[in-house]
Parts: C-alpha cells; sequence; structure tokens
C-alpha cells in the first residue's frame, strides 16, 4: 500500500486539491463583524469565509481590528512579512482513495483555525521524510504533517505555537505511539531501533524545515553525520527488511540516534483509538480534551470505534455557513448516545471539550465585536 500509486489518482488529486487550495487558502483575516446581529455561535466561519475570496490584505472595521489585536497578540507584526512567512504551511500525502478523507481533513483545518493556512498536498506516496527533497518546500521554514485520517478539533494555530517551543536542538515533533510501554507495538514487535519507550506516531509531524536543512544528523553508518538529504537513502536500504511501518519508522531510527533533535508533544495532539479502546489512558485528552484526532486503521469507514466514525460523519456533513450549535455539536452529541456500548464512546466529553471551546469563543467574540460596534456608533 505505501509505495505504489495509481496515476489517475495522482491527476485526479491535483485537479481538485489546487481547487481547494484556491478556495481555503486564506483564513486569516479577523471576523468582520456582520450588519444584522443574532449573537449566536453561527457565524464566524461564515465571516471567516469572506476574505477567502480574495488574496487581498485583511480589511478591519474598527471594531474588528481592535479585537483582533487584542486577541493575537503576535499577528500583526508579521504582516509586513511575505506571505510565504505568514502561512501555517500544512502537508498531505493523498491519493486515490484517500481523497474524500483529505477533503474532510482540510475542512476541519479551515473550520477551526484562525491565521492563513497554505495546503501542500503530495498526490504520491512516497516516504514521508522525502518531503525535504522536494524542490517545491525550499522556501517553506516550517511545515506541519498529517495523515490524510486526522481532523482538527482546534485551531491549527495551537499546535503551531509549538514552535517556538524549541530548544536550540529540536527540529521536529510528534507524540508517543504509545501510552504504556507493555501494550505499544514497538515495545513489543520493533526490530530496529526507535525513539524512547514506545517510539513516535508519525501521523502527526511538526516540522522546522530551516534546521532540518541545516542539521548534520548522527547515524548508524558514518561517523561524522549526514545531512537529512544524504542520510535517507542509505537508511533506508540498511533497514528496509526491519521495517513494518515505512516511513514511521524510518523517523523513529533517526530520531533514536537524535534524541536531543525531538519535541514530544502529549498525545491529544495525535489522539488515536490505542487512547481509549482499551481504557482510557490519554491524561492530557481527559484534561482539555482531544485537539487533533487521528482515526488509523480505517476507524472512519467500518463499525469497529463509532465514536470516531460520528467525528468524521458530522464534519464531513457540516454545512460550512451553518451554526456551530445546531449543525456540528447537537448531531455529534445524539450520535454519541449511540456509541456507549464502546469504551471509547464512554467518554464522549474528551471527544467534545475542544469543540465547546470553540464555539464558546466564537460566542465571545460576537459578541465583543458588537459591544465594540455599539460604543461606536
Ligand atoms: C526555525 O528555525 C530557524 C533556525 O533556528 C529559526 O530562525 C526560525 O525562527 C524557526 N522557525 C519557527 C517557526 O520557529
Ligand atoms: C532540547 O530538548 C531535548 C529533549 O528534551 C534534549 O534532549 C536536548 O538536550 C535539549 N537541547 C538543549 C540544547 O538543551
Amino acid at each position: 500500500m505505501r509505495l505504489s500509486c495509481k496515476v489517475a489518482a495522482v491527476l485526479l488529486c491535483l485537479g481538485s486539491l489546487l481547487l481547494l487550495y484556491l478556495l481555503a487558502g486564506s483564513a486569516a483575516a479577523p471576523p468582520r463583524p456582520p450588519p444584522a446581529p443574532p449573537p449566536s455561535a453561527a457565524a464566524v466561519p461564515l465571516a471567516r469565509r469572506q476574505p477567502r475570496l480574495s488574496r487581498s490584505p485583511p480589511r478591519r472595521s474598527p471594531a474588528g481590528g481592535r479585537l483582533a489585536s487584542a486577541r493575537k497578540p503576535g499577528e500583526q507584526k508579521h504582516s509586513k512579512e511575505p506571505s510565504s512567512l505568514q502561512c501555517m504551511h500544512l502537508a498531505v500525502v493523498a491519493c486515490g482513495d484517500r481523497l474524500e478523507e483529505t477533503l474532510i481533513m482540510l475542512k476541519s483545518a479551515v473550520l477551526f483555525s484562525n491565521r492563513r493556512l497554505c495546503f501542500h498536498i503530495f498526490a504520491e506516496d512516497s516516504l514521508k521524510p522525502e518531503f525535504e527533497k522536494k524542490v517545491i518546500l525550499k522556501d517553506v521554514d516550517s511545515l506541519l504533517y498529517v495523515d490524510t485520517d486526522v481532523l482538527f478539533l482546534r485551531p491549527i494555530d495551537d499546535i503551531w505555537h509549538i514552535l517556538k517551543e524549541f530548544n536550540s536542538t529540536q527540529l521536529a515533533a510528534m507524540a508517543p505511539e504509545h501510552e504504556i510501554p507493555k501494550i505499544g507495538w514497538y515495545s513489543r514487535f520493533a526490530r530496529h531501533p526507535y525513539y524512547g519507550t514506545t517510539g513516535v506516531n508519525s501521523g502527526v509531524m511538526l516540522m522546522n524545515l530551516t534546521r532540518i536543512r541545516n542539521t548534520q544528523f548522527k547515524n548508524s553508518m558514518i561517523p561524522s553525520g549526514l545531512t537529512w538529504e544524504e542520510m535517507l537513502y542509505p537508511l533506508y536500504q540498511k533497514y528496509k527488511n526491519y521495517i513494518t511501518w515505512g516511513d514511521q519508522d524510518l523517523l523513529n531510527i533517526i530520531f533514536y540516534f537524535n534524541p536531543e533533535c525531538l519535541y514530544v508533544f502529549p498525545c491529544q495532539w495525535n489522539y488515536r483509538p490505542d487512547h481509549c479502546m482499551y481504557g482510557s489512558n490519554c491524561k492530557g485528552a481527559e484534561e482539555e480534551g482531544v485537539s487533533i484526532l487521528h482515526g488509523n486503521r480505517g476507524v472512519y469507514h467500518d463499525d469497529k470505534q463509532p465514536t470516531f466514525k460520528a467525528l468524521y460523519e458530522v464534519i464531513r456533513d457540516f454545512p460550512f455557513e451553518d451554526n456551530l450549535f445546531q449543525s456540528l455539536y447537537y448531531p455529534l452529541q445524539s450520535k454519541f448516545l449511540d456509541t456507549v456500548h464502546t469504551l471509547c464512546g464512554r467518554i464522549p466529553q474528551v471527544f467534545l471539550k475542544q469543540i465547546e471551546k470553540t464555539m464558546k469563543k466564537v460566542y465571545e467574540n460576537r459578541v465583543i465585536v458588537y459591544l465594540g460596534a455599539n460604543h461606536k456608533y
């Protein structure tokens, strides 16, 4: 499955995703207060949608401008920089039957994020670490890579901030592959080196490409260190008979030899069925809710984990212009009622918390916008 890809699918992906890029490229501008008020949780997706249609700099009404600077301090500072620096870059490999999944993933990204997003869609099932070799990314400083079966339940802005938490040697960030070594895959089965006690999962990977390009990586082949590009192919050749999960195994090998380069973020940023199907084991998600959902092993498309499937379907069916509460939160709650026979279904709050937070913020922002506007006139 990993290394093969049909030419037709590639062309299809490229065509439709180019379209998507054009539609969804900019989510940068703060929501403008529309003329008529009902302060419901509804309208921010709608309001955000407007600036997306044009590429001009965000227009601000007085109230909107104040609100924006109060909410997002760092943002205006960057507005003079070239657009490549303003984007939060999101990359995915989309191909063949994963096209619908990819579109829903991108929809969730647009739905919950604030700053401008730039999508890089690779319609080819190449090894993830190969990204760096692609000319297209030479001028991109940082990138969030996700698998197609990922859904954002929280603004990408929030994970993007983790880049600023890197110390001087860290250049990539991932979540552990498992929370419990005793039942983790790597700790039981791997026949190659891997990071830490359980390995890391590459389904959500944040990268500072500037640093990756400039680093000499330690490795098991030559003592002097190699660049990322020089290292990949020989490393793959050396371990190819021992690896099971392709690129993820390779990344685990790389960070085994270079642990100081990796930032490990907690499990709520890459939340998988493993975190609840044998009982809840992701403490971070219990506390602050799932931030990024990762429905691996096809759980959006079968009935093994109905909680994951419910989230996928609700985001898929959400009409963009509509009210988050009415058309997303409420249907989700009622679908969750049918999942209580599963262990994941017994902790609905874990899946709802971040969505609730977004709805609350939308509501508050709307109210503040109108107070501002009223004050003005
Ligand atoms: C990535 O690393 C480079 C080099 O250290 C640094 O200048 C840049 O600010 C970093 N990017 C982000 C988004 O932190
Ligand atoms: C950065 O953090 C990593 C992981 O905690 C650590 O291994 C590394 O030594 C740190 N680097 C520096 C320069 O402190």
